[in-house]
């Protein structure tokens, strides 16, 4: 049987240029991103995968245009409430990473709500990476280990992390049509594979996601290791 992905984690870009060519203001594109999000959570636990990160504000998004930026926050207020009897019905964790400095607090009081809320589901674990880069993660934790006095290696560093409660994504998918990493899961991604989708956010639908696992399940995942090596250990059964 094919391998399904444990994590898989998604640059949900694109909701601008759908909102452009229909004539509407970009917000319109995010509204469509959070039904495309949902249909998303829902699909990947159907189907088996355990963890879904999702990019949903970088550090750097802050830069956008003010109203952009303003009409996000309040749709991130609005769908976090919104959305948690669904999450409860599906069994989802939701689980908010990043920097929570800076955030509005209407914003934190309903990441803080819905964490809580959902906090004992064990169907799918769902975080929502906002007002977080990869580049923060690697600083924060490097920073955590030194005001502790820690060692820094591999292990102690991937432990600081903010995705510690998780293994590393196996797929990255990057919708949109561009094919770049945009500061995203720079650690965890080490040796994930990658999916580059032409869809706009807004369109990535159940067939999208298939397709993504199946290319997924033609790859031969060699963590530096070669063929030959890769071929003995799945037929003796071991992963060392
Ligand atoms: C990138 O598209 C998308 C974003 C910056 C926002 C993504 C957010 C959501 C889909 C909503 C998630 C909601 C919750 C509650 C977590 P873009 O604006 O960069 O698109 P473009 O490249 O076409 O301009």
């Amino acid at each position: 049987m094919s391998q399904m992905p444990h994590h898989i984690a998604i640059v949900m870009d694109g909701n601008g240029r759908w909102a452009s060519k229909r004539y509407l203001p970009r917000i319109a594109g995010h509204k469509q991103g959070v039904d495309s999000l949902r249909r998303c959570v829902r699909a990947a636990g159907q189907c088996g995968v355990k963890v879904l990160t999702v990019f949903a504000f970088s550090s750097e998004n802050w830069s956008r245009p003010a109203d952009e930026v303003s009409g996000l926050m309040d749709l991130f207020a609005l769908a976090i409430g919104r959305e948690i009897p669904q999450l409860m019905a599906d069994g989802v964790r939701i689980c908010f990473v990043g920097e929570r400095a800076g955030l509005s607090p209407r914003v934190l009081a309903g990441i803080e709500a819905a964490e809580r809320a959902t906090a004992s589901n064990t169907k799918l674990i769902l975080n929502v990476c906002f007002n977080y880069g990869g580049r923060w993660d690697i600083v924060q934790a490097a920073a955590r280990l030194a005001a502790q006095g820690s060692a820094v290696t591999e292990q102690t560093l991937s432990a600081a992390m903010s995705l510690a409660h998780v293994p590393d994504p196996d797929l990255v998918v990057r919708t949109g049509g561009e094919q770049r990493i945009s500061n995203f899961l720079l650690w965890q991604s080490a040796y994930s594979e990658f999916y580059f989708s032409d869809k706009l956010w807004p369109e990535f639908d159940e067939a999208e996601l298939d397709r993504a696992i199946a290319s997924f399940q033609q790859r031969e995942r060699r963590f530096g290791k070669t063929s030959g090596q890769i071929a003995a250990q799945a037929a003796d059964g071991s992963s060392s």
